[in-house]
């Protein structure tokens, strides 16, 4: 089910290239299974997005996708997003609140 969902969120991110914003939303949205709505979850095996540092998002996303960093989850997430994608992506993230 989650897999069929990715080509879904990727082929809307196509159409949506002039709405960045938009587009960090929705990327957001196909990281909420794991990571909590906006980011904001408290299971231990995942950690919480929002509020990281958009440096640190953008290197743990590079490190997912060269391997430096081994996950079996998340190198499966990181290959279908560029590198810009991402970027907007940790603005989201960064931009996010933990109340
Ligand atoms: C299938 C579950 C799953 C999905 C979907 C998922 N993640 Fe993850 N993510 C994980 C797990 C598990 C970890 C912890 C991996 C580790 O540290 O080895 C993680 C770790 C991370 C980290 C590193 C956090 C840190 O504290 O260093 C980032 C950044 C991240 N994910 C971003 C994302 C983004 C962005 C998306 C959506 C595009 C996403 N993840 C979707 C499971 C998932």
């Amino acid at each position: 089910m989650k897999k069929a969902l990715i080509p879904i969120v990727l082929g809307l991110f196509a159409e949506s290239v002039l709405a960045a914003p938009m587009a960090g939303e929705m990327a957001a949205q196909s990281c909420a299974a794991c990571h909590g709505t906006q980011g904001k979850l408290s299971a231990e095996s995942y950690p919480e997005l929002a509020a990281m540092p958009k440096q640190q998002f953008i290197q743990a996303m590079s490190d997912f996708k060269s391997g430096k960093r081994a996950s079996t989850l998340m190198s499966r997430v990181v290959e279908g997003f560029t590198a810009e994608e991402i970027a907007e992506m940790a603005d989201y993230f960064a931009a996010q609140k933990l109340d």
